[in-house]
């Protein structure tokens, strides 16, 4: 599909997804046939990342269809696995739209998947002009290739800047419970001879102090319309971290990302996670049997601490509201409804 690293591959009408929980220790593609075995995978985080999982989603709903399951059910199945990703919502309703029109799923299932990727490195190009050459770019979970159709969001911006021969080092948070910036961020960043360092979260002010850091470049995994976005716990630390020294903090997604149906931060649903992310590691148990645990996946950072969002149709200053609302137009109303309804239950959506 393309030169890059990417978290999916369709081969004989079969979905076949690198088994991110295994990273980097272990590189095993697992092979799916049917929408709730992709649906488990989105769940588990096989795959992971909005854009990956909007992909993904995509297909499952190409391998329901030719189980002969209705399109409906499907598409509630996929559905209710991770509620914060609006791209997951956003991907299902694209393919219901083509299914009901009589499309080819399987055609619209692949233009998802080359579209993220098209959007990706447009982010790339467009982010790369605000990293100045010998930028030392701290980042937090992984928004690369593994999160994405391939190239990333964020790592799409480190990506680019060094293609156009700037000199880039990446500061990758760990990113506890999950890990995805030790685990991920760091081994697709050293597959790929960027140089990379991996720090543990409760390290990084000490790095802003130390004047270490260039600018803060991260994901996004839904953006409501005044440019508050959620992104992994531990990002709204990053951007206060960032306002405190002056240092500018971006945020790197497509507009399927964004989300015009949900005016501002307060109304993006937030995951919670099972306990055992946060009290084991793998096998190890690292707290008492029993404790008291909480873990939401994601925080909101509100719109006031970021620079700009970069997206594929350019970059995007504050106030967000506006330019948001007139670069995501074309894709708003679609996500719009499917994420109201995914906060109300409602399937399909009553004002699609
Ligand atoms: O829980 P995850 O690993 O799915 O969380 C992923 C993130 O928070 C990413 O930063 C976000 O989805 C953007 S990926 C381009």
């Amino acid at each position: 599909m393309n030169e890059y690293l990417s978290p999916l591959e369709w081969r004989a009408g079969r979905l076949h997804l690198l088994d991110q929980r295994l990273l980097p220790a272990v590189e095993t593609w697992l092979a799916y046939d049917d929408e709730a075995g992709v649906a488990a995978a989105i769940r588990d985080m096989v795959v992971r990342g909005a854009p990956a999982i909007g992909c993904v989603a995509a297909f499952g709903v190409v391998l329901g269809l030719r189980r002969g399951r209705p399109l409906d059910e499907v598409v509630a199945t996929l559905r209710a696995t991770r509620p914060t990703a609006v791209n997951l919502f956003w991907a299902l309703e694209r393919m219901r739209r083509v299914v009901l029109a009589g499309a080819d799923p399987e055609a619209e299932a692949l233009a998802i998947w080359q579209d993220d990727i098209d959007r990706c490195r447009r982010i790339g190009r467009a982010g790369a002009a605000l990293i100045p050459d010998g930028a030392t770019v701290l980042t937090h979970c992984n928004a690369g290739a593994l999160a994405t159709g391939g190239y990333g969001t964020a790592l799409g911006v480190v990506r680019a800047a060094r293609a156009a021969g700037k000199r880039v080092q990446v500061l990758a948070d760990e990113t506890r419970p999950v890990l995805q910036g030790a685990r991920l961020t760091a081994w697709e960043l050293q597959r790929d001879g960027i140089p990379v360092t991996v720090i543990t979260d409760s390290m990084a002010a000490h790095f802003f102090a130390q004047g270490a850091i260039t600018c803060a470049v991260v994901g996004a995994d839904r953006i409501a319309r005044n440019g508050d976005f959620a992104n992994k716990i531990g990002t709204y630390g990053v951007a206060v971290l960032c306002h405190a020294h002056g240092v500018p903090f971006y945020c790197a997604a497509p507009l399927s990302t964004v989300d015009l149906g949900t005016p501002d931060g307060t109304g993006i649903p937030i995951e919670e996670r099972a306990p055992a992310e946060v009290t084991h590691v793998r096998e190890i148990q690292l707290c008492p049997a029993g404790i008291s645990v909480r873990n939401p996946a994601f925080d909101v950072t509100p719109a006031r601490l970021v620079a700009a969002i970069i997206t594929e149709e350019g970059v995007v200053r504050p106030p967000f509201g506006p330019a948001l609302a007139a670069a995501g137009a074309a894709v708003g109303a679609a996500v719009g409804a499917a994420a109201a309804a995914a906060a109300s239950g409602d399937y399909p959506p009553k004002n699609a």
